[in-house]
């Protein structure tokens, strides 16, 4: 019996090693290169990459606040007072202060919401306010193109999840009527729909206004992730659904401080009832330490600026624009982006694809990501460019100029290779 047992068990670790993964599976000639580069200086558009000086496109600093002089003051001034270990403990039990309260009541106000409440990182924190939100009996309708945490938050979810398809408003009604039968049927349990503002990487808006008006056919509420809204978009820089004009149809607004902010945190806005339900219930927050002091100063001076310095919002699409103008003109496809996030997309397998960007790094000095399959499509691959407010138009020159010439290789088959190129750290 003992034998048969060792026969059919396998080895987790055995298992894993056999197969790395869809982009790990590359990391003998990508680590270091491809995969996990180390971008070095001093943040900004040039940054240094192997020793060499680079135009860089793929930070999310958009407003440029990573390195603005009194953010970096707020940051050293906060760390110098407090360090990194205050408060201990998480917010419920020993870890909460003023300050803490005070961010939240100064981005609740700058969202138009009544409350909101800080989550320690994005990602864990929308994945267990989905969890605190839903019960066995609701029902989440969601984009198919959501986030990798909304769609982790979605694994947690006990009810029932009915996709639509990405931003098609149509579906999403189609969805939204498929999920009022469900909870008759069940007698019980509510709906969340829960969408973008921004689609990470294509760019394009998420139909908020749209999907808002729905309300009036089924009854749902609507928690709207916003990650690349938040300070781009709208008149003060309060989001997506300033900009459509549909912030009050939004139930819960989340944000993470990773883009715009330049920095580690998020938060949640919505009605005071829902936000103190959430307070005191949402598990990655109980039972997790709040987040240090710094982050809340350094969090509070970003979020100041953001209000006050709309030059900031207005050199990001000055530069936003002229490199999309740019890219168009030359005969690029940059999709259905209205927002700052500019993909390009091109056709090529991923060895072209990584032979291409290695001639943009290594001969042009210009650094930016690639996204190719399985994240998407086989034979095709993303360019990915992020402008920030402190590009300029000469490296946005330089970078357009790079682009025309390394397409017209890859469109001769310059760039054909039977493997990935091997740029590992050794
Ligand atoms: C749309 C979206 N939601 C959530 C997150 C996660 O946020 P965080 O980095 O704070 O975990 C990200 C990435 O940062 C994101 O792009």
């Amino acid at each position: 019996m003992h034998n048969l047992i060792t026969l059919i068990m396998a080895d987790i670790f055995e298992r894993l090693i056999k197969n790395y993964g869809p982009i790990g599976q590359h990391r003998e000639r990508a680590h270091g290169y491809f995969a996990f580069p180390k971008l070095e200086g001093e943040i900004g558009s040039k940054m240094k990459f192997r020793g060499q000086e680079m135009i860089v496109w793929s930070l999310n600093n958009y407003l440029g606040l990573a390195n603005h002089p009194e953010v970096r003051k707020a940051d050293a001034d906060a760390s110098a007072k407090y360090g990194l270990a205050l408060p201990m403990g998480a917010r419920m039990m020993s870890g909460n202060s003023d300050l803490h309260e005070q961010l939240e009541a100064e981005l609740a106000s700058f969202e138009n919401k009544e409350d909101a409440i800080l989550m320690n990182y994005g990602y864990q924190g929308i994945m267990s306010a989905i969890d605190a939100i839903c019960g066995r009996h609701d029902v989440v309708v969601y984009d198919a193109e959501c986030h990798a945490c909304i769609i982790d938050g979605l694994r947690m979810l006990p009810g029932h999840r009915f996709v639509f398809k990405h931003n098609d408003v149509e579906d999403c009604e189609k969805q939204l009527h498929r999920a009022q039968a469900l909870i008759e049927k069940q007698q019980s349990g509510g709906i969340l729909v829960i969408t973008e503002g921004v689609f990470g990487m294509a760019g394009d808006q998420g139909k908020l206004k749209e999907i808002v008006d729905l309300k009036s056919k089924v009854p749902f509420r609507m928690l709207v992730d916003d990650a690349h809204g938040f300070g781009t978009l709208g008149k003060t820089g309060s989001g997506a659904g300033e900009e459509q004009g549909c912030q009050d149809g939004i139930d819960l607004y989340f944000s993470t401080f990773a883009k715009s902010m330049a920095s580690i945190g998020a938060f949640m806005a919505g009605p005071k009832t829902i936000i103190d339900y959430i307070r005191y219930n949402i598990r990655s927050q109980i039972f997790a330490k709040s987040l240090p002091m710094p982050y809340v100063v350094g969090n509070l001076k970003r979020l100041e600026l953001l209000q006050t310095q709309p030059h900031l919002k207005e050199n990001l699409w000055k530069n936003a624009l002229a490199l999309q103008k740019g890219l168009k003109e030359r005969g690029f496809d940059i999709g259905k982006t209205d927002s700052v996030v500019t993909p390009v997309y091109m056709k090529g397998g991923v060895e072209e694809a990584t032979l291409m960007v290695m001639d943009l790094r290594e001969n042009y000095k210009i650094f930016c990501s690639i996204v190719v399959y399985p994240v998407i499509p086989k034979g095709h691959i993303i360019y990915r460019l992020i402008p920030t407010a402190e590009h300029t138009q000469e490296e946005i020159d330089l970078t357009l100029k790079a682009f025309s010439e390394t397409k017209a290789k890859l469109d001769a088959g310059a760039y054909k290779s039977a493997e990935i190129p091997d740029m590992a750290n050794k």
